[in-house]
């Protein structure tokens, strides 16, 4: 089972849009997936998916119930999805909270997708224990400048390039010059690109679903097979493990 953290440079470039409906993606093929709101500023997707308020990443975080029983109790299924709404303050997430309910997620058998927001040097180490790191970004020069930052923040937390790809967000199918400069900007392999889609990101937020047609599902689709063909290719954790005790 593997865990996928999603972050991002400063702005808002859709981390949670795209954590949504990645794990939505991942679980319409596949098993279960359990998404996670541990964004330490605060969360978002209580509001995108519309959970109960009165439930959440702090309770569950704080619980001293067995983490299964906890998650039960404060997981709301969406679809095939089981959903965590996050830290309803910012000065509730602090890291040893969201790092002990990363690694507990991470031994509850399911594929994890976590929203962790913006990478700074002070939450990237949040990241170190996902398989996979998605850093989504905007195309356009000052949106990769920032997401070039975040990825040099990843690295410096020890995490290897080969375990960080990108997600570039919002493209326009009339400007395809911005999404391949983007790419290739960018010092990480750009694992999908999903359009923008204002239409369709519109009805989801009104509607508090996942988005359910167009081009954007179609490229969630698309992203979820990758992100699968990635993991699938990734060393398991103990091979993993051995080869640094090695
Ligand atoms: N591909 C897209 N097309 C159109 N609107 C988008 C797209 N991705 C995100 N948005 C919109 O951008 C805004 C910010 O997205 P959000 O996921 O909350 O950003 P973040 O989590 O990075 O702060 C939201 O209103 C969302 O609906
Ligand atoms: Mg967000």
């Amino acid at each position: 089972m593997s865990l996928v953290a999603v972050g991002a440079g400063k702005g808002s470039p859709g981390c949670s849009f795209v954590s949504i409906n990645l794990a939505t993606a991942l679980a319409e093929t596949g098993p279960q997936v359990l998404l996670l709101d541990l964004d330490p500023h605060g969360g978002d997707l209580a509001a995108y998916l519309n959970l109960d308020p009165r439930k959440g990443i702090n309770l569950l975080a704080r619980s001293t119930a067995p983490f299964l029983e906890a998650l039960n109790r404060e997981g709301e299924l969406r679809r095939n999805v089981l959903c965590v709404g996050g830290f309803p303050r910012s000065a509730d997430g602090n890291p040893d909270l969201i790092e002990t309910t990363l690694a507990a997620a991470r031994g509850a058998g399911q594929n994890v997708i976590t929203d962790l927001g913006r990478v700074g040097s002070g939450t990237a180490p949040l990241f170190s224990s996902a398989d996979l790191v998605l850093v989504v970004v905007r195309p356009g020069l000052v949106a990769v400048h920032g997401a070039r930052r975040a990825i040099q923040d990843l690295q410096d937390a020890g995490i290897a390039s080969s375990r960080i790809h990108a997600v570039v967000n919002g493209w326009e199918r009339q400007r395809p010059a911005d999404l391949a400069e983007s790419a290739a900007a960018l010092p990480v392999r750009t694992l999908g690109a999903i359009p923008l889609d204002r239409k369709a990101a519109r009805r989801s937020e009104t509607a508090q679903t996942p988005v359910d047609k167009g081009a954007a599902l179609k490229a969630f689709r698309a992203l979820a097979s990758e992100v699968a063909r990635v993991l699938a290719s990734q060393p398991t954790d103990q091979r993993r493990a051995s080869r640094i005790l090695r």
